[in-house]
């Protein structure tokens, strides 16, 4: 059984984590979506509330598993017996960072990390974005699936 993970915070899903997850979920037998715990990053959508999004979005894949974990991700990794990791590459300002995290992640642990250049149509795209044009009532229909945009709606405009 070849297993990944595609880690993230998912504070909401995007169409472009999307883009990576159905991806992913091509390539590998089972992928498993990790939404991080961060305690100091306080989100829009509570953990329950983004797992809940991510498995409604990714249902159709029929083997996409959705879990939170509060840890190292490599711990996660161990813990499922998972060896890849899977990331989307936006850009080259993606890059400084998600090397550092892969190198990082490798000597901890040997865990390898696969990157996957993003659909150009989302290279622009990120959760803060999303919630910031949101917020200020700017259509962000094109970028997220219908489930996510209405629950953006509930929480940033319901009375
Ligand atoms: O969606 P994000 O916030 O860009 O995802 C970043 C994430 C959650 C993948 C990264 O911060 C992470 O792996 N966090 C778990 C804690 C950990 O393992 N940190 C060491 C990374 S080298």
């Amino acid at each position: 059984m070849r297993r990944a993970v595609c880690p993230g915070s998912f504070d909401p899903i995007t169409n472009g984590h999307l883009d990576i997850i159905s991806r992913a979920s091509r390539l590998y037998d089972e992928v498993y979506v990790a939404v991080m715990i961060n305690k100091s990053k306080k989100g829009l959508f509570e953990i329950d509330e983004r797992i809940g999004l991510i498995r409604e979005v990714t249902a159709e894949y029929g083997n996409v598993v959705v879990e939170s974990f509060h840890g190292l991700l490599v711990d996660y990794c161990k813990e499922r017996d998972i060896p890849a990791i899977v990331k989307g590459l936006r850009a080259v300002s993606d890059f400084d960072y998600e090397l550092q995290m892969a190198q990082m992640n490798n000597g901890l642990s040997g865990v390898e990390t696969l990157f996957v250049p993003t659909n150009p149509t989302y290279s622009f795209l990120s959760s803060s974005l999303v919630k910031e044009v949101a917020t200020w009532g700017g259509d962000v229909s094109h970028l997220v699936p219908p489930a996510v945009l209405t629950a953006l709606n509930e929480r940033l405009h319901a009375h």
